[in-house]
């Protein structure tokens, strides 16, 4: 399967899904799977801190000095520049790891996507990619996180008309294919 494979659009095609690498997205903001340091990791981290360069990282700096100082919890997003990248923003936000107990692992997924886009809604951006937060590192399941997030990305675009396009960026081709057969967006946006 090649990155040209079309998968099928959502919500009169305000939602859309791909294959490919987030940090070649040209869009308003590119969503990153961070952790609660903000200050690098793997995964997509660490590709959007490379691509984007040290200016990101630079504000993640001064938004934990300032005001995380115990750093981004679970669910929370911050904006900062995206640097070289072609997007404009990264918005960071930290998803939950499966495997660990605490509070509801779906909730605090559903968390990332709508603040996320609270963010992007507060500073008037109209193009958000979003990778599969916590489905690499973090362990949760595709298919699970794909209703999780459908479900959340349906109820924020429903509320938030400001948001022209959702773009659902996948790494590997097997993920979009268990996010489509796992979404639970409407079938006809009324
Ligand atoms: N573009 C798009 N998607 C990507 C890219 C990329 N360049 N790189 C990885 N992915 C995908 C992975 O295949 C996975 O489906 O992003 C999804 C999220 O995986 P991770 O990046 O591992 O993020 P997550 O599971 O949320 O774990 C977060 O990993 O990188 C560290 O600092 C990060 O500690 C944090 C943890």
């Amino acid at each position: 399967m090649s990155e040209s494979t079309t998968f099928p659009s959502f919500l009169d095609g305000r939602v859309v899904v791909k294959m490919g690498d987030i940090t070649q997205e040209a869009v308003d903001a590119v969503v990153n799977a961070a952790n609660g340091t903000l200050l690098g990791g793997g995964g997509v981290d660490g590709a959007i801190h490379r691509a984007g360069g040290p200016a990101i990282l630079e504000e993640c700096r001064n938004i934990r000095a300032t005001r995380y100082p115990d750093g981004l919890p679970t669910g929370g997003a911050v904006l900062t520049t995206a640097g070289r990248m072609p997007a404009r923003h990264v918005i960071h936000t930290v998803g939950p790891v499966y495997g660990s107990g605490g509070p509801d692992k779906a909730e605090m997924l559903a968390q990332c996507y709508r603040n996320s886009l609270s963010i992007a809604v507060e500073a008037g951006l109209a193009t958000v990619a979003f990778p599969a937060i916590s489905t690499g590192i973090y362990g949760y399941p595709m298919d699970e996180a794909a209703a999780v997030s459908s479900q959340a990305i349906q109820d924020a675009l429903r509320s938030n008309p400001s948001v022209e396009e959702v773009r659902l960026v996948f790494f590997l081709p097997q993920d979009a294919e268990v996010f489509v057969r796992h979404q639970v967006f409407d079938a006809e946006d009324n």
